[in-house]
């Protein structure tokens, strides 16, 4: 079973983005996912728990059906990374009295006591979890009625089918072009040589930089169809600026550049590969009904969820015991 790393996801839940999906949601979610929250949520009461809840997008949505009337629903917002959601989205603790959050949580292993919960809501969350041992474990901190109601990620949907489609192309340009390593030995170069008529004279220096050329028209072709703010297009404007300022004998430490930018697209990468990995196949979300099932709940609905003019942008799971 796949480990998720709670270092991939804290840097992330550092900027201060309130969803996983950065600009495609800038004020939380809406529309259909909204309204299936407010249909899962309006009047319920106790204590709520968001399982995997990042910057808490859920948490805060659940908190406004809850409690916009003066309700004082519990809502506590848990997750694996190190999250900081007041504190990284500017909000005054004093002004959610009902909302709490626990970082380095794994939902595999919760800080409550058995049947203390009244329900459990994840949205594009428990599924990066172990399933087997987290349903067993949402089951014991449910109250014996308890509901567990999920938005989850479909390897069908579009936001799947969305993310995975450019990684062929991400990996190609940082593994196989690897412009990175030769920017590394240009900058090593340009630190060693420093008058520009040496420069001029090194043939180290000007093979080098034809090589950079030949990479980046290789890049050149594979952006050609992304937009401007891809991945990839980020990844060469900080490489650009690094051997930029070592060209230019400019201070700012262009090696660090360098590594920014290579750790950075990595990164990304890794985020999608886990996104395809936490997506449910039909047979992952059967496997996921069975061991709720296997707690002594039932399966209350499973649909597909449509979002604007997506079809699909993952499936809707409702358990009641
Ligand atoms: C796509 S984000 C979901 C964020 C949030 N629910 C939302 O709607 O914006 C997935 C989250 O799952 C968390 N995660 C991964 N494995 C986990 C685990 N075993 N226990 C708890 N959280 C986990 C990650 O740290 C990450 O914040």
């Amino acid at each position: 079973m796949r480990k998720p790393d709670p270092q991939q996801w804290g840097p992330y839940w550092e900027r201060p983005t309130i969803t996983s999906f950065g600009d495609m949601f800038p004020n939380n979610y809406d529309a259909s996912i909204l309204e299936f929250w407010q249909r899962q949520l309006a009047n319920r009461t106790g204590h709520i728990v968001d399982i995997a809840c990042g910057n808490g997008a859920l948490t805060w949505i659940g908190n406004e059906i809850l409690n916009r009337d003066g309700g004082n629903t519990r809502i506590t917002g848990v997750d694996f990374a190190d999250i900081a959601p007041f504190r990284v989205l500017r909000r005054n603790r004093n002004d959610f009295p009902s909302i709490r959050f626990i970082g380095n949580t794994p939902a595999e292993s919760l800080p409550f006591k058995d049947g203390s919960v009244d329900m459990v809501i994840s949205q594009y969350g428990v599924e990066y979890t172990n399933l087997d041992e987290t349903v067993p474990e949402l089951s014991r901190v449910l109250v014996p009625a308890g509901r567990m109601s999920f938005i989850l990620h479909d390897k069908a949907s579009t936001i799947i089918k969305g993310a995975t489609a450019p990684l062929d192309d991400f990996r190609t340009v940082l593994n196989d072009i690897a412009i990175h390593d030769a920017a590394l030995r240009l900058e090593n170069l340009y630190r060693r040589i420093r008058r520009p008529e040496a420069r001029q004279g090194s043939t180290d220096i000007q093979g080098l930089i034809d090589t950079i050329n030949a990479m980046a028209n290789r890049v050149r072709e594979i952006v050609r169809n992304y937009p401007p703010r891809s991945p990839i297009h980020l990844y060469m404007e900080r490489l650009n600026q690094a051997l930029d300022l070592a060209r230019n004998n400019r201070a700012g430490n262009s090696k660090a550049l360098i590594c920014q930018a290579r750790d950075a697209l990595n990164t990304h990468i890794v985020r999608i590969e886990d996104l395809e990995a936490a997506a449910l196949s039909p047979e992952g979300r059967q496997h996921l009904t069975a061991l709720i099932q296997k707690e002594g709940f039932t399966i209350v609905e499973e649909s597909v969820l449509a979002y604007r003019d997506n079809d699909n942008i993952g499936t809707i799971l409702v358990a009641q015991r």
